[in-house]
């Protein structure tokens, strides 16, 4: 497939955040053709706003983490964290498509004295991030990528990635699902115009699981996961757990791929009707907690363990709608115990969740169950897909 062009990105991200949700945007083009000590004023009453407002708990929350080392940013805007962070002894590289943004950022720092510490990294429609170094402590991605259709984001994220050290940080600011619930569930294309003003082509929901789908099969380890300020945001803090720096072909993705659909076994539900797994909605037992529906891994799991030895653990990835209620979907062991932190909650809504449950030095699943989570009725949820893979 060809790469989509970025041009339309380009064209509305000219205009980039001022200080605070409240204060609109502006042009970096208009900020440029200023002179200097207006230029500088205009910018710190931005900055200061940021530092002051809904995400300014960063700066104190990471100071000490960065200082001393080197970040990429993927989409600085007009760079008021990276400033920040460098002005506390960071060294970071400002990674942008639009090249009027990263004009602002190259003439604050050199105003501010901080031009030793920066570097500037155009993203070009190949979305490559050869030019870079590959040892990175950090990615920082503050609502940014989240402006591009996944699969844009996800060839930018995986390239970007392969320059992160072992052990180094992924940070990310999203939209919640919860938000684009509250705002009718809008086509992503139409979102954009809601969430950053009117020219804006695209803005997408994420949660931990569609990151991580994003940066499959890198393995993460999430230490910060959490929405804020009333829905509107969602912070994530992941280590990249591995021994080598992030390369595609160290991964065989087609051989992960090709084992999707594993669990295409019938279901057996509780009452004893047979279903067929990825068929029609199935209404659940009544009462909070009844099982509803469960799958024997072992033939799945057999597969699996036969193509790939010395597997640290599994994990599932599920595509699932449900149309009434909510669904406790999750992982048991042979004796029917759940195993820790394998069950995920999926509430009704417009759309089709993914979920990934993960059993990795737990225990082994023996399988995977649907309860029901609404003591009030009977919830329906239909079950798009479910994969077995070994857990990264
Ligand atoms: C909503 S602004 C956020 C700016 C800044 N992080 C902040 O918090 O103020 C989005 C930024 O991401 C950049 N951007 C949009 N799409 C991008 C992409 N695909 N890759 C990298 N940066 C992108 C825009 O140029 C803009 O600087």
């Amino acid at each position: 497939m060809a790469t989509p062009t970025l041009a339309a990105y380009r064209e509305k991200w000219r205009e980039a955040p001022r200080g605070s949700d409240a204060d609109g945007r502006v042009f970096s083009t208009d900020l440029l053709a200023m002179a200097d000590d207006a230029f500088l004023a205009a910018w710190q009453q931005m900055a200061a706003r940021r530092y002051a407002g809904e995400v300014g708990w960063l700066g104190p929350l990471y100071f000490d983490t960065f200082r001393g080392k080197n970040v990429a940013e993927l989409g600085p805007g007009l760079g008021y964290d990276g400033v920040r962070f460098a002005e506390h002894g960071a060294h970071w590289t400002f990674c942008d498509i639009v090249p009027d943004n990263l004009a602002v950022i190259r003439r604050i720092t050199t105003l501010k004295g901080l031009s030793d510490r920066v570097h500037f990294h155009l993203i070009g429609d190949d979305l490559s991030f050869d030019a870079l170094p590959r040892d990175f402590d950090a990615i920082w991605v503050f609502g940014s990528i989240h402006h591009v259709p996944f699969e844009i984001a996800r060839k930018e994220a995986l390239d970007l990635l392969g320059h992160l050290k072992p052990g180094g940080r992924w940070m990310e600011l999203v939209y919640p699902r919860e938000r684009w619930l509250r705002e009718g569930a809008p086509p992503f294309e139409q979102w954009g115009k809601l969430t950053d003003g009117e020219r804006t082509p695209w803005a997408e929901w994420h949660d931990i699981e569609k990151v991580r789908r994003r940066l499959f099969p890198a393995p993460l380890r999430t230490l910060l996961d959490f929405e804020f300020c009333s829905h509107n945001y969602r912070w994530f803090d992941m280590v990249y757990a591995a021994e080598r720096p992030f390369r595609a072909e160290d991964h065989d993705v087609a051989l992960l791929s090709r084992r999707a659909n594993l669990l295409q076994a019938p279901v057996t539900l509780n009452r004893g009707a047979r279903r067929q797994w990825l068929g029609p909605g199935v209404v659940c037992a009544p009462g909070l907690f009844a099982p509803s529906a469960g799958i024997d891994l072992g033939p799945s799991m057999r597969a699996v363990t036969g193509a790939a030895k010395g597997l640290p653990g599994f994990a599932v990835d599920i595509e699932c709608r449900v149309g009434r209620g909510a669904v406790g979907i999750g992982l048991v062991d042979a004796n029917g115990a759940y195993l820790p932190d394998a069950e995920a909650s999926v509430e009704e809504g417009p759309d089709s969740r993914l979920v990934t449950l993960r059993a990795v030095g737990t225990g082994v699943p023996a399988k995977l169950v649907v309860r029901n989570l609404r003591a009030s009725g009977r919830s329906i949820f239909h079950l798009v897909s479910a994969t077995l893979r070994p857990a990264n």
